[in-house]
């Protein structure tokens, strides 16, 4: 059966994963990011056109400047590690957020590693990144009132399409399926306009403990759905 074009991950639960063993929560984002570079493996395996994963939002500064700072370092060592592998499978890298905040080290091994697989042909990784859904749209917004007051957009024109191409996933198809570990139910500020038809698969599973054959359960239940869009 033909998969998702496009699933989007709410990567929950690395710190209860990490505190049910007595580790520092570090520790869970390390085995957390072990889970990144399998469901990855298997959205290529599948067939899958776009990822997107909610790797860190604007609400994350809050936490501890220690497990702040740990996880720009552990994304930048994750990208270095994963370089020769995405070239192999054929994985580009993109970025969603307001990426112009992070720290700068991390913004230049993105734009590199953005570079470096900007030409791969199989799965789009999209890492969500210092993002949130209203921020995105209050940026959508705020574009969209610039090109009206300088008159090249006529207000009266404007449709869900206008606004659309003005966000930061201008490029890429909604996502079909949501899935989102550690069995919260909540969108937490993520992808709010582009999952609006979107099934949404819950789990229990904590992400570090979500792996490949958990992925084929999210697509398999998604299969079994009926989509209707509204009609009958
Ligand atoms: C949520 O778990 C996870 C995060 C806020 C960070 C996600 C980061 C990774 C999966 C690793 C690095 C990412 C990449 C792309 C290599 P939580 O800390 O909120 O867990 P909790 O709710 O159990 O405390």
């Amino acid at each position: 059966m033909k998969s998702p074009r496009h699933i989007a991950i709410i990567m929950d639960g690395n710190g209860r994963w990490a505190k049910e063993r007595g580790l520092p929560r570090l520790k869970g984002h390390e085995r957390g990011a072990e889970s990144v570079r399998a469901i990855t493996e298997e959205c290529v395996a599948l067939g899958v056109e776009f990822l997107t994963l909610y790797a860190f939002s604007t609400e994350n500064w809050k936490r501890p400047e220690e497990e702040v700072a740990g996880l720009w370092v552990l994304l930048e060592h994750f990208l270095e590690m994963e370089l020769p592998t995405m070239m192999k499978n054929g994985v580009r890298l993109r970025a969603i957020g307001r990426i112009y905040e992070l720290p700068e080290s991390t913004q230049a091994k993105l734009a590199q590693t953005i570079a470096a697989t900007a030409k791969n042909p199989a799965t789009t990784l999209i890492l969500a990144l210092n993002y949130s859904s209203r921020t995105e749209l209050a940026d959508a917004a705020r574009a969209l009132a610039t090109e009206a007051a300088a008159g090249t957009l006529d207000p009266a024109t404007i449709t869900p399409d206008t606004l659309s191409a003005r966000l930061y996933t201008a490029e890429y198809p909604d996502p079909e399926l949501m899935i989102r570990t550690s069995g919260e139910l909540r969108l937490s500020n993520f992808l709010l306009w582009q999952l609006s038809y979107a099934e949404f698969y819950i789990t229990p599973k904590l992400w570090p403990d979500f792996g490949k054959a958990e992925l084929r359960e999210a697509v398999a239940s998604f299969h079994a759905r009926e989509r209707r869009f509204g009609g009958l």
